[in-house]
């Protein structure tokens, strides 16, 4: 459940066929960004399938991603990693034929409930992808502001928050002098921190990792690895990740999942030193996939 917070801001997911007052919200701590306090909230899935047309993918899962937290979703490659997350903030549709079925909250607001917007749903569980994807003909600057500008920030503000998320993730030293340059001008590792300050800028509740790290170097790695710690003060993450120990370092409680199902979640220590199931214990092991 949110935690009461009589100091928080609510904010309103705007859905069709609710009156003003009925609607489902969540409250949002205020302000975002580095005066931002604790109180973030939880993704709960419960029986979630999802199917590619008659290809039943995920397998009815329950899984709980608790607020202000990492959670690491491992599994050999077509296990069903990234489709569960793109469950998450309703992106798996986007897919022709592509559906899902049972539950995923936010905390009490249901992410598939009639009439919820999805786009303020992908606000509030925002995404980071495998490969940077800094918009190509934008600016440093623009590629911050661009999330901004489409929810209507005004510009007095657009500055100071793209200052504010360029700080959160580390990148302001590097780009102040040359935030008019292009995006694509950066290294990777520095272009995946400009995609996740694009993400942190519209203040999600929610970010999604899809492994953000697989096409960066180990220094590269490192910093955002780092990044991940300080966020989860103000956010819940999941990472999806191949690397056993890039979950072993960032994540509170690490989940293996095999063939579309959701085989064991437990804390990371617990899963990598004394998993339940056997199969969770051959993969970590590197017995197979
Ligand atoms: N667009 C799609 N159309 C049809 N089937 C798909 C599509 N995307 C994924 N699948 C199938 O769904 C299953 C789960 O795929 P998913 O991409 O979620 O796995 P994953 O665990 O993220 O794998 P990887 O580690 O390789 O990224 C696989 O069998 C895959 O072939
Ligand atoms: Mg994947």
């Amino acid at each position: 459940m949110i935690p009461p917070d009589t100091e928080s801001k609510e904010q309103t997911v705007s859905t069709a066929d609710q009156p003003a007052g009925q609607q489902a919200s969540v409250s949002q701590p205020t302000p975002a960004g580095d005066e931002r306090a604790q109180g973030g909230h939880s993704i709960i899935c419960k029986d979630l399938n999802a199917y590619y047309g008659q290809f039943h993918s995920i397998k009815g899962i329950d899984f709980v991603c608790p607020a202000n937290e990492v959670t690491a979703l491992i599994g050999p490659s077509g296990s069903g990693k990234s489709t569960v997350v793109r469950c998450m903030n309703r992106m798996h549709e986007e897919i022709p034929g592509a559906r899902a079925e049972g539950s995923v909250k936010l905390d009490d607001l249901d992410v598939y409930g009639a009439g919820v917007d999805v786009t303020s749903v992908r606000r509030l569980i925002g995404m980071v992808f495998q490969k940077p994807n800094p918009f190509p003909t934008m600016s440093i600057f623009d590629n911050v502001a661009a999330g901004l500008r489409l929810t209507g920030t005004r510009s007095d503000n657009l500055r100071e928050r793209v200052h504010r998320a360029l700080r959160a993730v580390g990148l302001w030293g590097e780009v102040k002098n040359r935030l008019n340059a292009p995006g694509i001008g950066l290294s990777g590792g520095q272009q995946q921190r400009l995609c996740i300050a694009r993400t942190v800028a519209v203040e999600p509740e929610v970010i999604l990792m899809d492994e953000p790290c697989s096409a960066l170097d180990p220094v590269a790695t490192l910093k955002i690895e780092e990044l991940i710690d300080e966020l989860k003060e103000r956010y819940t993450i999941v990472i999806v990740t191949h690397n056993m120990q890039q979950a072993a370092r960032v994540a509170n409680s690490t989940a293996f999942m095999l063939d579309g199902e959701l085989i064991e979640h437990a804390p990371t220590n617990d899963i990598f030193t004394n998993p339940k199931d056997e199969r969770t214990e051959r993969y970590v092991t590197g017995k197979f996939g």
